[in-house]
């Protein structure tokens, strides 16, 4: 049997930072993935770090704490990792619009921000075509969010997973999944991971959209219900991605954005993103959203006609009730979530990351961390 401080159930995004926290406060991690590390909906997320444009405006909680983490991710990256080896880029996020009714949208938009001390900034539609040539002409309006970054989730969690395995503190078990999760009498957590047993003193569930799948037991053998309840209150959301190959096409240096889609530079490519679908875990990629991604697109960025379709892919954001993470206590001692990041994934994870170490490390508590209590999801069966 594998003993270990602490059991990481997950190594996407949520996991692998999670992770990565505890390494470097000193304590020694298991990550468990049922697949290969990196590999599920984190590895097709578009990167945006774009607080302002990804949350509605009446979300005032997520944008007060994507602009934090923002913040932090500026620090953070530059302490694990080299921000070329990711493809960091701060040439921040164009909004246009590129349909009547979008003019009106932007407008709101940007009077929320402005109301609310956001940086957001009128442009006009010349200097928006002059700072990235390939948009579309006749564009009706056009914002320009400076503080935005992005960077390559592919290579970023590359990086993490090294972090893991390179640590003599860190272990890493791929290719295992763990069902069900047990509590004995000293309250160690047990669990079968593929072909290995695990016993740990923590465990920290970061399973994404798949949360629903697991189970916890009580110490009377039973499903805990509070838990059983949080881990259900997760719901995939679909999202399909589409990658083009831009090489031949001139440089898009911008994400850009419209009420309808984003389109994001990487290297040598363009992604377009994408939909919001309740579909359940639906792996396939619907022939309606893309033909909307594509639609919207090439409004936005006609070139996008000539690139070669390189990947075509599906993501499941992992969505609470209220969109807002759960993060912190599970309700069994010792059994933590990390997740429902939604459609803030890479933004949120190494700023909740480090909150939850804290948190799991020196029971130090980030008044943060009060609006995102996992067991507010548990209330419903009166389970603390
Ligand atoms: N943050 C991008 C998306 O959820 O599509």
């Amino acid at each position: 049997m594998i003993q270990t401080e602490t059991a990481v159930i997950g190594a996407g995004i949520a996991g692998l930072t999670v992770a990565e926290s505890l390494i470097r406060i000193g304590k020694t991690v298991t990550v468990v993935d049922a697949k290969r590390a990196g590999s599920g909906t984190s590895r097709n997320a578009a990167g945006m770090l774009a607080p302002l444009v990804e949350a509605h405006a009446s979300e005032q909680v997520l944008l007060a704490f994507g602009r934090d983490a923002l913040g932090y991710w500026k620090e953070w990256i530059c302490n694990t990792s080299d921000p070329g080896e990711i493809a960091h880029s701060a040439t921040g996020t164009l909004l246009v619009a590129t349909e009547p009714d979008h003019v009106g949208a932007l407008e709101h938009l940007a009077s929320v921000y402005r109301r609310l001390h956001l940086p957001i900034e009128e442009i006009s539609t010349a200097e928006a075509k002059r700072r990235e040539p390939l948009l579309a002409p006749g564009i009706g309006a056009a914002y320009y969010s400076a503080e935005d970054v992005q960077v390559d989730p592919r290579r970023l969690l590359a990086s993490l997973v090294r972090t893991v395995t390179d640590s003599p503190l860190g272990e890493l078990l791929e290719n295992s999944a763990v069902d069900l999760i047990t509590i004995d009498r000293s309250g160690r957590f047990l669990f079968d991971a593929g072909e290995n047993s695990l016993a740990a003193d923590n465990v920290v569930l970061a399973l994404g959209a798949r949360m629903r799948q697991l189970t916890v037991h009580d110490a009377s053998g039973d499903p805990h219900p509070g838990v059983s309840a949080v881990l259900r209150s997760v719901r995939p959301v679909t999202g399909d991605i589409l990658r083009l190959d831009r090489r031949a096409q001139g440089p898009v240096s911008h994400t850009i954005r419209t009420p309808e889609c984003y389109l994001v530079p990487k290297p040598g490519e363009l992604l377009v993103g994408a939909s919001s679908e309740d579909r359940g875990y639906d792996p396939t990629n619907r022939a309606g959203a893309v033909y909307e991604l594509l639609r919207y697109g090439r409004e936005t960025v006609p070139a996008i006609d000539e690139m070669p379709l390189v990947e075509l892919e599906v993501g499941h954001r992992p969505a609470t009730p209220d969109h807002l993470p759960i993060l912190g206590p599970a309700g069994i001692d010792r059994l933590w979530v990390a997740g429902g990041y939604y459609r803030h994934g890479i933004l949120f994870a190494p700023l909740a990351a480090e909150l939850l170490a804290r948190y799991i490390d020196r029971d130090e508590y980030d008044e943060r961390l009060s609006h995102f209590d996992p067991r507010r999801c548990g209330r419903d069966t009166g389970q603390r």
